[in-house]
């Protein structure tokens, strides 16, 4: 395709570190779409004939629908995905083949097939998303009553429940969202007409190409068209925030779902048994799903790097955008996907779930809380209190509920026995009734808000 003023042929470790076949085929559908849009742009604005264009076109069908097929021979010499199919449509076509390139360059086309495969990645993981937050808010909505250990420092904190804990993920889901959707507008424009770097000399119609690819406009510099790759950063950027997300829920699934803490169960689904350990149920798929946010992360890294300091315009290095973003997004999707069915599958032990949340003194901010309104006790005052209350609790070796009303008065003469009323895990959950708190009603409410919204958008 480019050997005019060659007179050997690349050497084999030229070939070898120089083609981007092996990976870049994936592009086929975006470049075929990409090359039907640049053709009948040349033809509408008279750069080449209809006929031409029109031969074109089928040319590029039977190739999409061989490659389809898995009938379509790739070939190493040819370097990428660009030049397999104009070799191919040169086979198919003949002469008019070669008028294809006219106007454009694989730097404009590269960036227009990318954004392309990434735009409908995009599409795609928000479909994923929206779907994990729906079983998410299904299971809160199903949970809002049952409580459990809320958790700081991973030491029993206050009572939640379980309905409140699922909802926060599909908050973070929603930020997820929010920022694959951002990073789609801004990726929205196209290269195409960029040509090589300067533009092009041919009367092309850039904004006709744009509008049948789907983009909101061309881009605007062609140097910056063809340099850019902000679209892959940005998206890989909110893909290791999502990861993130997922790993904590994972890590949870891990903690909740081992004997020691007996939460959850999960499915068979989403378990497997160990080949030596006859008892063992391991929770695989959200180990892997932790694990998975590594790559996530590393794929982001390699690309800032790759980009970082690159002179404009176009730089071969370029290439190195794709199989860490490939691997990083199929991993995502994937991760998500797991997580939707083991949510979906998890099955919570409310009992001991139900006995954890009253350990570790959980509610003793409830006996502070009462103290204040109460007794008007000013709050720091109400800490010390209670704090020589769960001291005397822990030396009795029993739940502050169980404390005799006698031994509270030893320390505070003013307690009533109404404060009995504030200290079950229920009364805990219940008081917490602040929009955004754990109350069953509250959770209720935020669930059936999200599920409406949610089979609203869908
Ligand atoms: N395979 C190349 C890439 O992925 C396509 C662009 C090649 N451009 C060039 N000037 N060699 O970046």
């Amino acid at each position: 395709m480019w050997g005019g003023r060659f007179r050997l042929q690349p050497g084999a470790v030229m070939a070898q570190i120089n083609a981007s076949i092996g990976f870049d085929r994936r592009l086929y559908r975006q470049d075929i779409a990409a090359s039907k849009a640049h053709a009948a742009m040349l033809a509408k604005t008279g750069i080449i004939t209809a006929q031409d264009a029109k031969s074109i076109a089928r040319g590029l069908d039977t190739i999409l629908a061989e490659i389809d097929a898995g009938k379509f021979v790739f070939k190493r010499a040819l370097e990428d995905i660009h030049m397999n199919v104009e070799s191919r449509l040169a086979e198919l076509i003949g002469p008019a083949a070669g008028r294809l390139h006219t106007a454009r360059s694989r730097n404009d086309q590269v960036a227009t097939d990318f954004r392309l495969w990434i735009r409908d990645w995009l599409d795609g993981i928000d479909a994923a998303l929206a779907a994990y937050q729906r079983v998410l808010a299904e299971k809160a909505l199903q949970h809002a009553a049952t409580v459990m250990p809320g958790f700081t420092h991973l030491q029993p904190a206050q009572p939640v429940t379980f309905g409140h804990h699922l909802l926060a993920y599909v908050e973070m889901a929603a930020r997820d969202r929010g920022r694959f959707s951002d990073a789609r507008k801004r990726l929205n424009e196209s290269p195409l007409g960029a040509a090589a770097l300067a533009g092009t000399s041919f009367p092309i119609d850039r904004a006709m190409t744009a509008k049948a690819l789907g983009f909101a406009r061309p881009m605007a510099n062609s140097l910056d068209a063809v340099a850019d790759r902000d679209f892959v950063l940005e998206t890989l950027a909110a893909c290791a925030i999502a990861a993130v997300h997922l790993s904590r829920l994972a890590e949870e699934i891990v903690i909740w779902s081992s004997p020691l803490f007996g939460f959850v169960r999960l499915s068979d689904r989403f378990a497997t048994g160990s080949s030596i350990m006859p008892q063992k149920r391991n929770p695989d798929a959200a180990e892997l799903v932790r694990a998975k946010s590594g790559r996530v992360f590393g794929a982001l890294m390699a690309l800032l790097a790759v980009m970082k300091g690159l002179p404009l315009a176009y730089q071969k290095d370029m290439q190195e955008d794709k199989e860490g973003a490939f691997d990083a997004l199929g991993a995502l999707v994937l991760s998500v996907d797991a997580m939707t069915g083991m949510v979906r599958d998890l099955a919570p032990d409310a009992t001991r779930m139900r006995r954890a949340a009253g350990e570790g003194f959980s509610t003793a901010t409830d006996l502070a809380d009462w103290l204040v309104r109460t007794l008007k006790l000013p709050f720091r005052e109400a800490h010390r209190v209670t704090g020589r209350i769960v001291a005397k609790a822990t030396d009795a070796g029993v739940p502050l509920e169980k404390l005799p009303l006698e031994a509270l008065r030893s320390i505070e003469p003013r307690i009533t026995k109404a404060v009995f009323g504030v200290l079950s895990v229920d009364s805990s959950v219940k008081s917490r009734a602040v929009y955004g708190g754990t109350a069953p009603h509250r959770v209720r409410a935020q669930a059936k808000a999200w599920l409406r919204k949610l089979s609203e958008t869908a």
